[in-house]
């Protein structure tokens, strides 16, 4: 766990649970206050990479909510190694993410990569941006090619991350992923085929069929 990342997740509680625990290693400093992460070349390419998210807010009433963020891989935009940005899908218009955001811009993103058993945790603050106020970073965020609609832009200012161990991670594929794996399969039937139809008419060629 970064420094950063220690200080936000480490409240008075978690330390209460730790030390109940028998955790005696100090984590935390309670008077010295960090500066936020920056992210290193490891965690924007990982994030790069992603197709999906889950995004977590903080309703009025303090009940935690999470929801799922999916895209064309690369969709959670690196603007720089403190802040991310994507765009908001136009969806089921109950706008939960929205208005928790609205009344409480801390959030928690989720990123995972099954394939490779790797999963990161982003704590970081969310801005609203009206994709008309600010041209040049829809410009950045938003893919010309994507015919979805989109209501506005959430730019994430990163706090903190950490990285968790792989352990309980089951291994899953994309479709993409398994198409590639499978593709010198997929060829390789696909001459046995051709090369099978060819001898069979050969074959019924020499036999007069
Ligand atoms: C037809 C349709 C397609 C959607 N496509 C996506 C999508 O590709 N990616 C995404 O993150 N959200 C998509 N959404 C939006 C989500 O369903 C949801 O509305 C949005 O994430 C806000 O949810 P919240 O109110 O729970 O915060 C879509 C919604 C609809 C109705």
């Amino acid at each position: 766990m970064t420094r950063r990342f220690v200080d936000i997740a480490t409240t008075s509680s978690v330390r209460a649970a730790q030390l109940a625990a028998g955790v005696t290693r100090r984590h935390r400093e309670p008077e010295t206050q960090t500066e936020c992460d920056s992210l290193t070349a490891h965690e924007r390419a990982f994030i790069q990479e992603r197709d999906s998210f889950y995004m977590a807010s903080v309703s009025e009433t303090g009940w935690p909510y999470v929801q799922h963020r999916g895209g064309a891989p690369g969709f959670l935009k690196v603007l720089n190694d403190t802040t991310l940005a994507f765009p908001d899908y136009r969806g089921n218009r109950q706008y939960l993410s929205v208005g928790n955001l609205a009344a409480d811009d801390r959030t928690m993103l989720f990123l995972m990569d099954y394939a490779r058993r790797a999963r990161l945790k982003i704590f970081g603050r969310v801005e609203t941006v009206d994709i008309q106020a600010e041209p040049d970073l829809a410009q950045q965020v938003i893919d010309p090619s994507d015919e979805a609609k989109f209501e506005r832009i959430f730019r994430i200012r990163v706090e903190a991350f950490d990285w968790n161990c792989p352990q309980h991670i089951t291994p899953r594929f994309t479709e993409a992923d398994i198409a590639h794996a499978l593709r010198h399969l997929t060829d390789r039937i696909a001459n046995l085929e051709a090369e099978n139809a060819r001898l069979s008419a050969e074959l019924a060629n020499q036999t007069g069929e």
